[in-house]
């Protein structure tokens, strides 16, 4: 790899300790990755926020990370596990708050913003289209090289951090050109509307390639299908991108069907009838809680829902008087936190939760040993509003 002089200063701690290791952690991913070079990014996201991810280890590294690493881009940064406002009110051990405490004021000091979301793509000013940058949380990832026009590789947190704190990343992977354009195209046929069905098509074509996925048969995708989507492919592959395609060329094609779907559907089927709900893996953006509080009316949960969103969703959904439609029914908010790695759900003493995306009930189910079942949002308001 070619550094510039100014990179092999800092790779040799002209910089500082915490430079240098990221530097170090770069040119390793670099020369795994064949790139020839570094390239500057204009936005990171980072991603271990989570004391339930990172454990001890994590938080020890990031506590001495940022007693020297600094910011040198716009950085936004993933939940983390509890609310930052609220968590009093959920009995969670004091020592666990304190570590979940240390590891926010870590990211508080290296100079992140303090976002705690895994949907950057909303409330924040980003990049130009083409801008290349360096977001981990695979969901967001793909997102953003898929709907924003961004590029990006499915970072590590990290690689992620490396790149906040030294403004660049290695020069390979979806940065190129030749990778962005799909060698395999899922042909969708059929209907396929909303968050449960996206999710599902994620999770099905997840698996067949590492490579970016071509999808022919959708003419449009709306933001919150498109979060779906990209959340059920990271789920269980390495794809780092989809693209809509309108005519099949020099590419492998599998299809999907509303057989494929059924099948993927009852490999998710559970017996009991879900104690609790949780909506938001990833967390609800705007339109999804709009569309939450106008479906409420006048009715309340028959169980106890919880909604997982950012701090901005939450407070525009405030002004807007959401939140209190969304409460008096019954319903919770948290804020700043994941929906799967959180001790809020053990916190909740159920034995079954219902939910709307194959990567809750995937990670919900093997974080916590819940059972978990999925259901598309309408069939939950239909069954669990009354
Ligand atoms: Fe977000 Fe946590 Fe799901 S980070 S995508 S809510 S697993």
């Amino acid at each position: 790899m070619n550094l510039t002089q100014d990179e092999e200063k800092a790779l040799n701690g002209e910089e500082g300790e915490a430079v240098a290791t990221a530097y170090q952690i770069l040119t390793a991913i670099g020369k795994l990755t064949d790139a020839d070079r570094l390239i500057p990014i204009a936005h990171a996201h980072v991603s271990g926020a989570s004391y339930m991810t990172i454990g001890e280890s994590g938080l020890q590294f990031l506590e001495s990370f940022s007693s020297t690493a600094r910011t040198k881009v716009f950085t936004t940064v993933n939940p983390c596990s509890i609310d930052l406002q609220t968590f009093q009110q959920y009995h969670i051990p004091t020592d666990y708050v304190n570590k979940q405490l240390q590891i926010v004021n870590s990211y508080r000091r290296i100079g992140v913003t303090e976002s705690f979301t895994c949907t950057p793509y909303e409330g924040f000013d980003l990049p130009d289209k083409g801008s290349h940058v360096s977001w981990s949380e695979s969901s967001a990832a793909i997102y953003a090289n898929s709907m924003l026009g961004l590029r990006t590789n499915r970072e590590s947190g990290l690689s992620a951090l490396a790149s906040a704190v030294t403004g660049k990343t290695a020069y390979s992977g979806l940065h190129l050109d030749e990778n962005r354009r799909p060698k395999l195209v899922v042909r969708v046929q059929g209907r396929h509307v909303g968050t449960m069905d996206y999710s599902l098509l994620g999770y099905f074509a997840g698996k067949l390639t590492d490579q970016t996925l071509g999808f022919s048969g959708i003419d449009h995708i709306s933001k919150e299908e498109a979060k779906s989507l990209s959340a059920g492919i990271g789920t269980v592959g390495a794809s780092g991108m989809f693209v809509l395609v309108k005519q099949v060329n020099n590419a492998e094609v599998i299809d999907y069907t509303s057989i494929e779907r059924d099948a993927l559907l009852s490999e998710f089927e559970e017996t009991t009838e879900g104690d609790a709900i949780v909506f938001g893996c990833p967390q609800m953006l705007t339109e999804e809680v709009k569309k939450l509080a106008a479906a409420i009316g006048k009715k309340k949960f028959r169980r106890r829902c919880i909604i997982f969103c950012s701090r901005r969703v939450y407070d525009e959904a405030l002004a807007r008087g959401d939140v209190n439609k969304i409460k008096n029914a019954g319903g919770e908010f948290l804020r700043d936190s994941c929906a799967d790695f959180t001790p809020v759900l053990r916190e909740l003493n159920t034995e079954s939760i219902v939910t709307d995306t194959c990567k809750a009930v995937h990670y919900i189910k093997r974080v916590h040993g819940i059972k978990v079942s999925l259901k598309s949002t309408e069939e939950i308001l239909k069954e669990y509003l009354q």
